[in-house]
């Protein structure tokens, strides 16, 4: 597996004038027609510093988990950090699609499924991308058998995975793991939120988007009063952002609902649209776009930088 040639994802220099500004409060007398997209950094937001599990949910479809799942991994990974995507969507043309997993010839192939029925470990269902510092532990349609079959002790399933591969590896194997959720309140949502360290949370730009935040809200609360006391949003990604009236109302929205949590507009972006047809993640298909450089700043302030990004 080690000698599989993987391509190594590019340092960004996107000139000063394209990055977002970043603020600690938005400036609410500003008429959003003058309003340019700024990155909410409130004063009590803590960039992490140790490795971390990230559950990236939304039950709204389409709000953009799976592009912030990968372009995360992808600046994360350009960095030099250890990172790995798990995919919890049973969906076809999901992450296993993107980043496609690099099975070695004549072994079992695992998935995210195996390790809900307990046959194989995590590390034991995680494969190589084709990119330098990503690896995968991929899912495909059969995941849907965990609702149906509902194996027991599957909502803390995740987390015991995760713990017990700390416990044999002397520390975390990864720096950081991502969990791309699918778009509903599945058992495997749930146990994903019960594995994370913090949720992350992409919103489209939509009055249906508004509506599902509520819902969202409750679940978070539900499972961070059973399951997982940790749990806490840390950054709201406003996917696919366009300049709008409705657009300045969400944001203001969010950071009434999760003062903590940073909020970061990914400027609407063509390139990001494509990027999945060529299997890449943004950052090298189209490393001039706005989404890119968004997402390499947003990946910035979640994860205090190691070197230049
Ligand atoms: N910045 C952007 N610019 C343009 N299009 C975008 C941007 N971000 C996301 N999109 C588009 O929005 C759509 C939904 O994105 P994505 O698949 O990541 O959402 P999702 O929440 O994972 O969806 P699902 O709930 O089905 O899993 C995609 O077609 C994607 O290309
Ligand atoms: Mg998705």
């Amino acid at each position: 597996m080690s000698d599989l040639p993987r391509t190594l994802l590019p340092a960004l220099s996107s000139p000063p004038g394209d990055r977002l500004e970043i603020v600690s409060a938005w400036d609410d007398d500003t008429p959003y027609q003058s309003w340019r997209p700024q990155i909410l950094v409130p004063a009590t937001f803590r960039p992490a510093e140790t490795t971390r599990v990230y559950a990236v949910v939304n039950q709204k479809g389409g709000a953009g988990k799976t592009i912030t799942t990968v372009e995360l991994a992808a600046a994360w990974a350009a960095e030099g950090r250890r990172v790995r995507v798990i995919d919890a969507d049973h969906q076809e043309a999901a992450l296993s699609q993107w980043l496609l997993p690099q099975y070695p010839a004549a072994s079992p192939r695992h998935s995210l499924r195996s390790v809900f029925f307990g046959e194989c470990s995590l590390l034991e269902a995680t494969y190589p991308t084709l990119f330098e510092n990503i690896d995968i532990v991929p899912s495909g349609v059969d995941l849907v058998r965990v609702e149906y079959e509902r194996p027991i002790g599957a909502e803390l399933a995740l987390a015991r995975a995760l713990a017990a591969e700390t416990e044999q590896h002397g520390g975390a194997p990864y720096d950081v793991t991502l969990l791309d959720c699918a778009p509903s309140l599945s058992l495997v949502t749930v146990a994903a939120m019960s594995a994370g360290d913090e949720a992350l949370v992409p919103l489209g730009v939509g009055g249906l988007d508004l509506k599902a935040m509520g819902a969202l809200h409750r679940t978070i609360l539900a499972v961070k009063d059973q399951n997982n006391p940790k749990l806490d949003v840390g950054a709201v990604f406003l996917t696919a952002w366009d300049k709008s009236g409705f657009a300045r109302q969400l944001a203001a929205r969010v950071s009434t609902d999760y003062p903590h949590a940073a909020v970061i507009p990914i400027r609407r972006s063509v390139r990001a649209a494509e990027a999945p047809i060529a299997e890449q993640p943004v950052r090298l298909y189209a490393p001039e776009s706005t989404a890119a450089s968004d997402y390499a700043q947003g990946a910035g302030i979640i994860l205090a930088p190691r070197g230049a990004a």
